[in-house]
């Protein structure tokens, strides 16, 4: 006998990124940040006092998500913190998507979506993305004619890297009938001369919703904080009733706040990212391998043996991820490391096409 939902049962759960023990390894495989975060991290944890744990911290997180509203030039109301962009989704799905109501996915989405909508009990509509990895013209007429309640696009997209601009999602923000939801986890590898800012959106779509995180960007996966951006009415219900009373903790909080005010170093990581994605990029486009143009802290690597590679990658101690779906099955999704991560990459991959 089952205690279960019925839906619980029959879902699966979501499958990690494998996070080896041994620090060898080297991690290509879950888009973490190859460098540490800010002096300024370590600071704030080396300054925090232990006693205060015994209270609780501020429940709205109010001096991170001011911090966090005053450097995207939207208000405090725009802006609600979570325990990481995961989280984010979650706490979206549950506010705004009915169990048995249709959420819209531009496929490929990311990998969780359709397990936090299971879990959710609705629907899934996926619209394929076309060959150049973006949304079709009648996606918004398609999501609508499902009756789509919220569709997540995740932009710079993942796992191709592919940008779409701000009037391409204003336009779909526009067209549909749900909210849209706008995944910008890895925004802050975009090319800073593009000028991509989707935060002045909000205030013109009141069905518009970003997701950011500083597990990218700021190096912070350990430290799990994210938040949502909208319109005060679409952030209200999210803030008010479907988070936890506390979701974000008191030292994430203080760590989370120190870190978004050293925004420089955290500019520069990404510059330093940059640097390498397109050294990279270069180096597997001379070896064959079909790499779209990418604005995240990863490629997609395509080669017809994909799964063979990431076997004997995986033997030589470098982990790079596979998905084994029709669309990814010759692919390889490869982390921008730092440079001797990225060099090791490469020296493998020529010794593996060296073997017979
Ligand atoms: C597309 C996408 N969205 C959101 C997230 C959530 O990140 P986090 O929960 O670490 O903030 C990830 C993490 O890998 C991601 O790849």
């Amino acid at each position: 006998m089952s205690y279960e939902r019925e839906n619980i049962r029959r879902m699966a759960g979501y499958v990690y990124g494998e996070q080896p023990a041994d620090p060898a390894v080297i991690k290509l495989n879950t888009n973490e940040n190859p460098y540490p975060p800010s002096p300024a991290v370590r600071e704030a944890l080396a300054a925090f006092d232990v006693d205060t744990l015994r209270r609780y911290p501020p429940a709205t997180a109010d001096p991170l998500r001011g911090e966090f509203a005053e450097q995207l030039g939207v208000e405090m109301d725009n802006v609600v913190a979570a325990n990481g962009g995961d989280e984010a989704l979650r706490l979206a799905l549950a506010t705004f998507v009915d169990p048995g109501a249709t959420l819209g996915l531009a496929e490929p989405a990311y990998s969780l979506m359709p397990v936090l909508g299971a879990a959710q009990d609705c629907r899934m509509r996926t619209v394929p993305l076309d060959a150049d990895w973006k949304p079709p013209t009648d996606t918004a007429k398609r999501l609508n004619d499902a009756g789509a309640k919220l569709t997540c696009l995740v932009n710079p997209h993942a796992p191709s890297g592919v940008l779409l601009d701000a009037d391409f999602v204003s336009t779909l923000a526009s067209a549909l009938d749900g909210v849209l939801l706008v995944d910008e986890a890895y925004v802050d590898f975009v090319n800073p001369n593009r000028r991509h800012n989707l935060a002045p959106l909000v205030v013109a779509h009141p069905n518009l919703l970003l997701l950011r995180t500083l597990s990218k960007g700021y190096a912070l996966a350990g430290l799990r904080v994210g938040f949502l951006i909208g319109d005060a009415a679409l952030i209200a219900p999210v803030l008010t009733k479907t988070r936890d009373s506390y979701n974000v903790d008191a030292i994430a909080q203080a760590v989370a706040a120190a870190a978004l005010r050293d925004r420089r170093y955290a500019a520069e990581l990404c510059a330093r990212v940059r640097a390498e994605r397109g050294r990279l990029a270069a180096n597997l486009r001379s070896r064959g391998f079909a790499v779209p143009d990418s604005e995240a802290n990863f490629l997609l690597a395509r080669t017809p043996n994909a799964a063979t590679l990431q076997t004997g990658l995986r033997k030589r101690g470098i982990l790079v991820r596979h998905f084994d779906t029709p669309r990814l099955r010759d692919c390889l999704r490869v982390t921008v490391g730092a440079p001797n991560e990225n060099n090791a990459l490469v020296a493998a991959l020529d010794e593996l096409a060296a073997s017979p």
